[in-house]
């Protein structure tokens, strides 16, 4: 029987590489998006072309309990098992303290703290069953601290807290661990002037950005892993040394 993997903001950049990396696999692969609809069809039908009826999208909000719940029930219903989650959709702007609303809160916790923590807590007796694993995707720059991103920050860094914690309450049927990308693509609709990306790239030892293939190579290792649990593991050419 197929393994199945469930990523969350698949449609595009980094989730996108992961799903194409478990088509390589044979993998069924349940595809999340939440506005990409047109991107997330075109990259179910690659790797339906590739391997027959093993990809299906499944579209909603993180922000919404209602839309979380809803995705629960589907991915549920999708497939025989759930053998691994990964947490990877995320909202990304800056917060200055003075311009912070509900709103930002809402947004920014929603997709990157409380929509994979009920996410988890739905999947989980489905993960248990075969034995499977989480792997949440936070973010190296969190320990040095950054200006302008609290809320942002928080919430990431409470994805690195459930993942400890939820790594000792699931085992040990469920392996929980983190990947923190360090400087991979630009944020989704900025464009860094060369000067800014000669800085960036001066900053990591490695004298690269990062790439999408390089994150999902470490979720590759991670999901065959069998003895790592509660693991953050940073995936930044360095930059954070
Ligand atoms: N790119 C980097 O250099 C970098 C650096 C550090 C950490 N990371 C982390 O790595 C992961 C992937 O990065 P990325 O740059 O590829 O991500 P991204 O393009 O910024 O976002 C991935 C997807 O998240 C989905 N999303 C956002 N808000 C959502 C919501 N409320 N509900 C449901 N889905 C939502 C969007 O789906 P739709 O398009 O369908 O709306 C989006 O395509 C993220 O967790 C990010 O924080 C990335």
């Amino acid at each position: 029987m197929n393994k199945t993997v469930f990523i969350t903001g698949a449609a595009k950049r980094i989730g996108k590489e992961i799903a194409l990396s478990f088509k390589e696999l044979g993998w069924n692969i349940i595809i999340h998006y939440n506005s990409s609809k047109e991107d997330a069809l075109n990259l179910a039908k690659e790797i339906n072309n590739a391997n027959k009826n093993t990809a299906i999208t499944v579209q909603g909000n993180l922000d919404v309990k209602e839309d979380v719940n809803a995705i629960i029930k589907e991915v549920l219903d999708a497939f025989p098992s759930i053998d691994l989650l990964i947490n990877n959709a995320s909202t990304f702007y800056p917060t200055p303290i003075d311009d912070i609303s509900e709103e930002h809160w809402e947004k920014l916790v929603g997709s990157n703290l409380k929509g994979p923590l009920f996410l988890i807590q739905g999947l989980k007796q489905k993960l248990k069953e075969s034995k499977g694993s989480i792997i949440n995707i936070t973010d190296t720059n969190l320990s040095k601290g950054v200006a302008n991103y609290s809320i942002y920050s928080a919430a990431k860094a409470g994805l690195e807290s459930i993942t400890k914690g939820l790594a000792r309450e699931l085992a040990p049927e469920i392996k929980v661990n983190a990947i923190a990308p360090g400087a991979m693509l630009e944020p989704p609709d900025v464009t860094w002037t060369e000067e800014q990306k000669s800085k960036v790239i001066e900053s990591i030892p490695l004298k690269r950005m990062g790439s999408e293939k390089d994150i999902a190579e470490a979720v590759n290792f991670l999901a065959h892993s069998q003895y790592i649990t509660g693991q953050i593991i940073k995936v930044d050419g360095g930059r954070s040394l």
